[in-house]
């Protein structure tokens, strides 16, 4: 396992580095490519194997018989999450943004109202809107440093056309571990307004030593009738261009509305993404997530304390993810002063806060998920752009 040779990405049609300069202005070659949610990491070796095995046997048809990657997604989900999944209630989407998107079509209506916590991860909020439905902000209270549910404040907030509570837990951004008492706190909520609620728990797996990650349906089993949970290998191994996710539904009603969407718009698996998934849901993988763990939590030291040196910026500590979420409020500039040094000065490419919705504006989010000399050239390009500073 090794986290620290770096890769070259350039060239290779990938989002994060191939279209940086277009969208951010700053050059792949030169810049540091801070934004999109995937690694600088290989996956591990076994899913590398498994590729390779497709690649030699050379004809790529579809997909069947998919005892082995229900079974590999079971015993993922109770080893560890401690959490039993029917291998019925299993259903595979490209992604958990189709997930989301589906999830609307299936239980939403045009107009339909649809609560997120902001900020939270900025395509939720694209999907509600490309699909017509309305999004519902209930901004997270930031409390000493670290983001909060204010379940007394969103009651005043909700109009009565709402129908579905997307949460994101872990948190993305501000890498929250929800506790049982916030989650039972959201199942309570979603009973009170009658909302289906739609966990995507992406995140998961990327939960730094000493957190323990809990799955709504541990934390609210009560709420089984009006909970859908979304799951997936890729954000957790790094491969995300395989486009396959879960969205599992204990439910049998909600079930066959989602089935039947699944069926409408003509949905099955990537072959690649199936057997990528079915190797990674293994002791191999596991092995290799503790490994990958231990490696961010260095990193996100490495990166706290480079940011901690700056007057005014502020790392908000992750309890989960590898999205640091820089505060740059303290420094009294606007957002495009601070941009613009990040961008021009630092050639770093961020995702920018205010995507995220009420609450980030004054944030941008940095993804720590490199070999450690990147992770170390970032921090010393920040150092230099706002020297004025210190
Ligand atoms: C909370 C959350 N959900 C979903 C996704 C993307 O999922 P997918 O690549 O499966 O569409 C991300 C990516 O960062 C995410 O942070």
């Amino acid at each position: 396992m090794d986290f620290d040779t770096p890769i070259n990405r350039i060239g290779t049609h990938c989002v994060k580095w191939d279209m940086m300069e277009k969208l951010y202005g700053v050059p792949a070659e030169g810049g540091l490519a801070m934004w999109v949610a995937d690694m600088e990491f290989r996956p591990p070796a076994i899913v590398q194997q498994a590729v390779e095995r497709m690649a030699a046997h050379g004809v790529y048809g579809y997909f069947g018989d998919d005892r082995a990657y229900l079974e590999a997604i079971r015993w993922w989900m109770k080893n560890r999450h401690g959490w039993d999944v029917a291998a019925g209630d299993i259903f595979t989407t490209h992604g958990l943004v189709n997930g989301t998107g589906l999830c609307l079509e299936a239980f939403t209506a045009p107009g339909d109202g649809v609560v997120l916590t902001t900020p939270v991860y900025h395509a939720f909020a694209r999907t509600i809107k490309a699909a017509g439905r309305e999004v519902r902000e209930c901004p997270l209270s930031l409390i000493d440093g670290r983001y909060e549910m204010d379940f007394a404040a969103w009651d005043g907030l909700m109009t009565g056309r709402e129908r579905m509570f997307i949460l994101c837990s872990p948190h993305n951004p501000g890498g929250r571990v929800w506790t049982a008492e916030e989650l039972r706190g959201v199942a309570d909520f979603c009973k009170r307004h009658d909302l289906i609620l739609v966990s995507d728990e992406i995140h998961h797996d990327l939960v730094f030593p000493g957190q323990r990650h809990l799955p709504m349906p541990l934390a609210a089993p009560e709420i089984m009738d009006r909970l859908v949970m979304m799951t997936a290998t890729t954000k957790t191994f790094n491969i995300a261009g395989s486009h396959t996710g879960n969205v599992i539904i204990a439910d049998p009603a909600l079930r066959a509305k989602f089935a039947a969407k699944i069926m409408a718009l003509g949905i099955s698996g990537n072959s690649f993404g199936m057997h990528m998934a079915t190797a990674a849901y293994s002791p191999d993988g596991a092995e290799w997530v503790d490994a990958l763990m231990a490696y961010l939590e260095g990193n996100r030291q490495v990166f706290d304390a480079g940011m901690a040196g700056i007057p005014g910026l502020r790392s908000m500590l992750l309890e989960a993810t590898y999205l640091a979420w820089l505060d740059f409020s303290g420094t009294g500039m606007a957002p495009a002063e601070f941009i613009g040094r990040v961008e021009k000065e630092a050639r770093i490419a961020t995702n920018h806060g205010d995507a995220f919705g009420t609450g980030g504006e004054t944030f941008l989010r940095f993804n720590i998920a490199a070999p450690r000399a990147m992770v170390v050239e970032a921090v010393e390009r920040m150092q230099a752009a706002f020297r004025d500073l210190q």
